[in-house]
């Protein structure tokens, strides 16, 4: 029997890429998305998956959405934590909404994902948890105080929870994107990306989210069992931890 696996943000960006190859590689995939009903109805046109809106920074919403999720494809075994926003300023004029949004959404997001889904995952021996950090979560990036703070939390609760999943059979992993073409790096200032940003990735181009999308599918798969509380760092060589 297929296995299960639900994707935050999964219908936009490196989250849509991550639920089309989870999809090509076998895995019934439900898709979650928080907003933009138009991206997201395409998206399950296009692909055949299906389409679950709820906002990762409540409670209560993700534990009704993944309810709903198990009702219809059955019981979720590889969760991927991947939705995540930007609110990026300069800490001087970043306000408490901007600090807020970003850590509720990229760091409590994944508590809400992951806190519903977690027993289940324990009483049957197996879970994959993949949690999508940022490079900026371990280098820290200008402008981004909340973002960096929140994916770096990321990493802390990956770590941490490996260490309470190991010996149920559920592998905590986390991934670090560097700059991926997606929406949300096309929408820094474009005299930024191309001044700032692009000449400091030494393979000289932004990431394919499909290069993300791999290492999930590898993370997931049994030939990952002995790897748990690790990162990789897909970034293009700007960033060696
Ligand atoms: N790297 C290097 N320098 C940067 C920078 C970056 N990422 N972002 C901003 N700067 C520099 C600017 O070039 C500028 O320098 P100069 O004054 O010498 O020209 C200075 O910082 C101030 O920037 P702005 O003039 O743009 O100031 P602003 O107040 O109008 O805007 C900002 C500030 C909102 C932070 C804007 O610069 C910005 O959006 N920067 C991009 C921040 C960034 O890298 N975000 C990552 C988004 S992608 C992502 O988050 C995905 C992921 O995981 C990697």
């Amino acid at each position: 029997m297929s296995r299960v696996a639900l994707v935050t943000g999964g219908s936009r960006g490196i989250g849509a890429a991550i639920s089309v190859a989870l999809k090509a590689a076998g895995y019934k995939v439900a898709a979650n998305y928080a907003g933009n009903d138009e991206k997201a109805q395409a998206f399950k046109q296009e692909t055949g998956i299906p389409v679950y809106k709820w906002d990762v920074s409540n409670y209560q919403a993700c534990a009704d959405g993944i309810a709903q999720v198990e009702a219809d494809l059955g019981l979720v075994d590889v969760l991927v934590n991947n939705a995540g926003i930007t609110r990026d300023a300069m800490f001087h004029k970043m306000t408490p909404e901007q600090w807020g949004e970003v850590i509720s959404t990229n760091l409590t997001g994944l508590f809400n994902m992951t806190h519903p889904l977690w027993s289940g995952m324990r009483d049957r021996g197996f879970g994959r948890v993949i949690n999508i950090s940022s490079i900026n979560g371990q280098k820290g990036q200008m402008g981004q105080a909340n973002y960096s703070a929140a994916k770096a939390g990321d990493l802390g609760f990956t770590k941490a929870l490996a260490q309470e999943g190991a010996a149920k059979g559920i592998t905590v992993n986390a991934i670090c994107p560097g700059y991926i073409g997606t929406e949300m790096v096309r929408a820094v200032p474009e005299k930024v990306l191309n001044e700032r940003i692009i000449p400091q990735i030494p393979v000289g181009r932004l990431g394919e989210p499909e290069e993300i999308a791999r290492c999930v599918v590898f993370l997931a798969s049994d030939d990952a069992g002995f790897i748990t509380g690790s990162t990789i760092s897909a970034n293009g060589g700007q960033f060696f931890v």
